[in-house]
């Protein structure tokens, strides 16, 4: 019998004969992020632990995690494990990882923005770009040129790129719109993506994300648009998990912020909004104030930002991709979880001031630029962040019932090379509900 199974087509006949009910994986040297009593998030010096199983396996059942240990416990109790039935891979070497959780993107959008880029290395500021029509503005000009169908064609070019980085949920703002037709538009997009790619996917209504040219002058009139038109048909089309307002100068005023927090919360959308990127915006306050899942950028954070903060249940989320991008003074991260916050880590993945939706060179950037520690990191980029996307029961750590969202490195010497090798791609497998898909 062993023989016959050794046969790898005789083997594969027979499981495509036998439905397989499990996928084992074996061997690993180091599994990552175990939880066997599961929190929502970590904060302060909790975050700068890890509990990891060394030459541990993995066992996933459909699609969800089905246990975990060491092998000595899989060779003296097999259990449930049948395998003769099971998919098998042997780990040998390499480090297994639950998938990253991104919970800031703008990664639905239209063409590109690499003249800005330039524009940025040859002197102009983001905001001076923006003063000009360029920014938003220029990705909003050439989203409401492009059909709904090709919008959705280049956006799963990006989703396919971040799966295979080790991405397995990921946020998605509208806000390239700015009229009730494109907004729409977008979030239509966004709807088609989790209807059809692998992994997980939470979308934000980010109307208010610039004042569009037609309303220059009238950003009070642009406001109301907001509140009156748009929030009412994408809260009946149930299209947005979330609401999020860009609060910072030259943007939207804490004030234009409260009155449309309001405005989406009364059609029960949850806040997650961006704020002191550019400047002391009074953001991070009114984010607390409206019971906000997330507050985004934070840049410009100082004492009162940090009160606010620790009184709150609101995750702290840093975007180190943009701070680098754009040449922003980093986000004050020691500082914050200095002081007992928890702090999430994402791409912002976007035209304009982060091109990249690559979480590990974020986790290498939280350690680089932000000195955060490798755990940090790591916590930062999944159970943190799976809770800045309202996604921390199911995802976001290795615990038994959780989805299968897991990918398996190439061979390294130990976890902290993954944020170390910043330029190196180390995911080799990617296994997104139980399933092998890269
Ligand atoms: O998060 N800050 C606002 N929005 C994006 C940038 C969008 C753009 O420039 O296209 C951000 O950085
Ligand atoms: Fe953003």
């Amino acid at each position: 019998m062993a023989s016959f199974f050794n046969n790898c087509y005789l083997r594969l006949l027979f499981l495509r004969l036998n439905t397989y009910m499990g996928l084992l994986i074996k061997n690993i040297k180091g599994l990552v992020q175990v939880e066997d009593d599961p929190k929502l998030r970590v904060c302060g010096k909790e975050m700068s632990l890890i509990d990891t199983v060394s030459d541990a396996y993995l066992y996933l059942e459909r699609d969800l995690i089905s246990d975990f240990g060491p092998m000595r416990f899989l060779d003296s109790n097999p259990g449930k494990i049948d395998l003769l039935r099971d998919i098998v891979i042997d780990a040998s070497g390499k480090f297994v990882f639950p998938s990253f959780c991104d919970s800031h993107t703008h990664l639905v959008y239209a063409g590109s923005r690499e003249g800005e880029f330039t524009d940025k290395i040859r002197g102009l500021s983001y905001e001076e770009i923006a003063r000009r029509g360029g920014g938003i503005l220029n990705s909003a000009m050439k989203l409401n040129e492009t059909s709904e169908d090709e919008l959705f064609n280049q956006s799963m070019v990006r989703i396919n790129e971040i799966i295979s980085q080790g991405t397995g949920a990921v946020e998605i703002k509208s806000g390239y719109g700015l009229s009730p037709e494109s907004e729409l538009k977008m979030l239509r997009v966004i709807r088609r993506i989790r209807e059809n790619a692998p992994l997980e996917v939470k979308a934000t209504f980010l109307g208010a994300h610039a004042v569009p040219h037609e309303y220059s002058g009238r950003k009070h009139e642009y406001v109301n648009l907001v509140i009156n038109e748009m929030i009412p048909v994408v809260a009946s089309e149930q299209l947005a998990d979330y609401i999020d307002v860009f609060c910072d100068e030259g943007f939207f005023t804490a004030e234009d912020t409260e009155r449309i927090l309001m405005a989406g919360i009364k059609y029960g959308l949850t806040a997650k909004i961006h704020a002191n990127e550019l400047a002391f915006s009074g953001g991070v306050q009114v984010a607390v104030k409206y019971n906000a899942l997330s507050v985004d950028h934070l840049e410009r954070s100082g004492d009162d930002e940090i009160e606010a903060l620790k009184s709150s249940e609101t995750m702290p989320t840093l975007l180190p991709g943009s701070a680098l991008f754009l040449g922003l003074p980093d986000a004050p991260a020691r500082k914050m979880i200095d002081a007992g916050l928890p702090l999430a880590l994402a791409s912002d993945y976007n035209p304009g001031s982060s091109p990249s939706g690559n979480m590990k060179l974020v986790m290498s950037l939280g350690c680089i630029k932000l000195k955060m520690l490798p755990e940090e990191v790591i916590n930062a980029a999944t159970i943190n962040s799976a809770y800045a996307m309202g996604l921390s029961e199911t995802h976001g750590s290795i615990a038994r019932g959780k989805i299968a969202n897991v990918f398996i490195t190439k061979e390294m010497p130990s976890y902290e090379f993954l944020p170390y090798a910043f330029g190196s791609n180390m995911i080799e497998t990617v296994i997104l509900k139980g399933e092998v898909i890269k």
